[in-house]
């Protein structure tokens, strides 16, 4: 949420007619405020605010509906704000056309020309700009170049791999020298397989190049594999801005960590506190100490605690009921997934689950119905925010 606090004041300062010293020129692209109401009344964005630094990759996340296509053809120019404003190096982009903007949108399908070669596709964006055509072709194949295409140039697009296929749709967006690119669910409509050697292959592309990426996801995974920093939306708004490894060990929310997946959720009461280490039970046998600082909880309180599945230790057997920071559970199912063993877990009326390493399995297969004792340490205990 600091994140938010500190982008606005940014963004604010940028929007300022500036006075004199030029020496602090606002730089990068600045969210304000920036909301958009559909006609009907949808409240489809909800005061958004977000600094992104040139040259970061920065990864909308979140579920279906949330307002991130929203987001992003704003900032490319398809959807005018309702308020709110987007500067990049503080001047503001609303009033300008798509394609006298800075930046470039890849859209969720790539879409190229199936009867032109690989150079033509790319050429084309810059036929749109009125480029002559020698500086076209030699550009063009620059782009191709970027992308290792250069020696497919004169293929059409039938004769190409999917991955390639997304690689010349890259460079024809690469041609144009936008300082920002846009990209809406790029790897969506691809096989497993070739979405994860795309999720390199882009990220490796964007560093190469020192661009401003924006992408637009719902997967978690894709996010936390390719992200400087994420930005976790949900119902028009923002919930948290951070890096990956924080969103995935320290979700400020519960929608957040209920949308990251294998967090254990505990809601209960606030039993003791002592400084900034709290003490949070619930009804059902499950006690966990956490750190919070700045937490304004008192005893008695109701406290929300995400404890992440991966963190969640099997020990050996016994019973120890009424322990800090771990608990007393039945197995209720022992799923195998190859590299990992999910435990689902039921501890009192509360379903739990430990993600153990799959070496585990040949001592939890067919455990089903048993009861064992799974623990946790303090540092891998978070307090949500209600
Ligand atoms: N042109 C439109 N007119 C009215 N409502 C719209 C329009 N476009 C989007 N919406 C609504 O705005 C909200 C946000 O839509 P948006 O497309 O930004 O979501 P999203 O996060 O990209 O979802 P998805 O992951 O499904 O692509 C949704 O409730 C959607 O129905
Ligand atoms: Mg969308």
């Amino acid at each position: 949420m600091t994140d938010q606090a500190v982008s606005h004041q940014e963004g604010a300062a940028a929007a300022a007619p500036s006075t004199a010293q030029p020496a602090s020129q606002p730089s990068g692209l600045d969210l304000v405020g920036l909301t958009k109401v559909f006609a009907g009344g949808t409240v489809a964005v909800d005061d958004v605010n977000l600094h992104v630094d040139h040259g970061e990759y920065v990864v909308l996340l979140g579920p279906s509906g949330c307002g991130k296509t929203t987001t992003l053809r704003m900032i490319g120019g398809h959807e005018y704000p309702t308020e709110g404003d987007i500067l990049l190096d503080g001047q503001s982009l609303v009033d300008l056309p798509p394609h006298k903007r800075p930046t470039t949108t890849v859209f969720q399908h790539f879409a190229l020309f199936p009867h032109r070669t690989s150079l033509q596709n790319v050429e084309f964006g810059l036929k749109m700009h009125g480029v002559s055509r020698t500086e076209r072709r030699a550009e063009a194949m620059k782009a191709l170049e970027m992308v290792g295409l250069e020696t497919l140039h004169d293929r059409k697009p039938g004769a190409l791999s999917g991955g390639q296929q997304q690689r010349v749709a890259l460079a024809r967006v690469l041609v144009t020298k936008p300082q920002a690119l846009l990209l809406d669910e790029p790897l969506g409509d691809l096989d497993r397989l070739l979405q994860l050697r795309m999720r390199v292959e882009l990220r490796e592309l964007q560093r190469q190049l020192g661009l401003m990426f924006i992408h637009v996801t719902h997967n978690q995974e894709e996010a936390l594999s390719m992200a400087d920093r994420i930005v976790v939306m949900n119902d028009a708004r923002i919930q948290q801005v951070a890096d990956p490894l924080t969103i995935a060990t320290k979700p400020a929310t519960e929608v957040v960590a209920r949308f990251m997946g294998d967090n254990n959720i505990v809601r209960g009461k606030v039993t003791q506190r002592d400084g900034d280490r709290l003490v949070v039970e619930d009804e059902q046998h499950v006690k966990a100490s956490v750190h919070a600082p700045g937490a304004r909880h008192a005893v008695g309180d109701p406290g929300m605690i995400a404890i992440r599945a991966a963190a969640v230790t099997v020990d050996a057997d016994g019973s120890t009921a009424g322990e800090l920071n771990s608990a007393e559970c039945e197995i209720v199912f022992v799923e195998f997934l190859g590299d990992l063993v999910k435990l689902h877990l039921v501890a009192g009326g509360e379903r739990m689950l430990a993600k153990v390493g799959a070496e585990e399995y040949p001592r939890l297969r067919g455990r089903e119905g048993e009861r064992i004792r799974i623990s946790w340490r303090e540092e891998d205990v978070q307090l949500l925010d209600s």
